[in-house]
């Protein structure tokens, strides 16, 4: 059995019409074998994180008591991308698993708003927001490199704490970048292939053998995100992520956890005055 299924053309040729639905189980079944061998991993034999410096006093004394994470804008894009994350993924496995409805116009209606909250969020974290935040640097990968040298029970240095974003959240953010946009621009083409209001119907664009393409990724794209959407809602859930989780709702974190975590030289946040600090903790 193939990942992918294959028909003939009305012009006698064999093309790929779309991937095999079996898939949709590897993917579930992948995401539930990755939190379960984490899982079992953080329980019996992670131990503490451990960090090279701490902040120097001065420098936490003066920070708010709720350090800002992130901003309404961005958290309001984040709830609407996974809105339209799930109903994505609802409305495309579900029928093919066997709850029968009629899916088509509440997908490609949710893929439309997902498309206009990406090209949006794109455009704000390019000029609003620390574009650079998200993708790795050196020192992440200094410091990944120690971690791994520390796992293998080999001698090296501490890791330094992180800047906002920890390199997995990087790594995790770029494979999102890989199957949303294959997910986004495959599905932009295929709008032409079924009736929508937007623009009129084409489904001659493309040959045969570039339409079953085009939907074979969007499908591959479309399982991989699957698996994502598992892993992410899993460390969403952790205990130990619990207050990230929650400053996706309110926008931030407490200074201890900030302090634990993260460096103040990679994430600068902005610092009280010494004298007004009892002040504005109060507040
Ligand atoms: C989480 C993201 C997405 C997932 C999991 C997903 C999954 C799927 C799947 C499995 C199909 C069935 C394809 C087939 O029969 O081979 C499909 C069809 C379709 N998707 Fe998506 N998709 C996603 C995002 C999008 C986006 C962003 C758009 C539009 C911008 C879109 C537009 C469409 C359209 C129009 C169809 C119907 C094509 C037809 O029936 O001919 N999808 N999608």
């Amino acid at each position: 059995m193939g990942f992918i299924e294959w028909a003939t053309s009305p012009l006698g040729q064999n093309v790929p019409i779309h991937i095999a639905w079996s898939l949709i189980w590897v993917a579930l079944i992948a995401g539930m074998l990755f939190l379960i061998v984490h899982a079992i991993y953080i329980r019996y034999f992670a131990g503490e994180k451990e960090f090279a410096a701490e902040a120097a006093p001065e420098i936490a004394a003066r920070l708010p008591a709720r350090v800002p994470r992130h901003s309404l804008v961005a958290r309001a894009f984040h709830w609407i991308m996974a809105a339209s994350m799930f109903t994505l993924l609802f409305t495309a496995f579900l029928p093919k698993v066997g709850l029968r409805f009629d899916w088509v116009t509440y997908h490609w209606i949710a893929g439309v708003v997902l498309t206009v909250s990406v090209v949006f969020h794109i455009f704000h974290a390019s000029f609003f927001l620390d574009f650079w935040s998200i993708w790795p640097d050196k020192a992440d990968l200094e410091d990944a490199g120690k971690r791994i040298l520390r796992f293998l029970g080999k001698p090296a240095g501490l890791p330094r704490k992180f800047a906002k974003y920890p390199l997995e959240n990087k790594l995790y953010h770029g494979a999102i970048i890989v199957t949303g946009m294959s997910a986004i621009l495959t599905g932009v083409f295929m709008m032409s292939r079924v009736r929508t209001p937007l623009f009129s119907r084409n489904p001659y664009l493309f040959s045969d053998m570039t339409w079953g393409l085009m939907y074979v990724l969007h499908g591959l794209a479309g399982v991989g995100l699957i698996t994502l959407v598992v892993v992410h809602v899993y460390f969403a859930v952790r205990p130990e992520k619990l207050p990230i989780t929650a400053s996706m709702i309110v926008g931030s974190m407490s200074r201890e956890f900030y302090l634990k975590e993260h460096d103040p030289k990679r994430w600068v946040v902005e610092t009280l005055p010494q004298t007004r600090r009892g002040v504005a903790d109060a507040d």
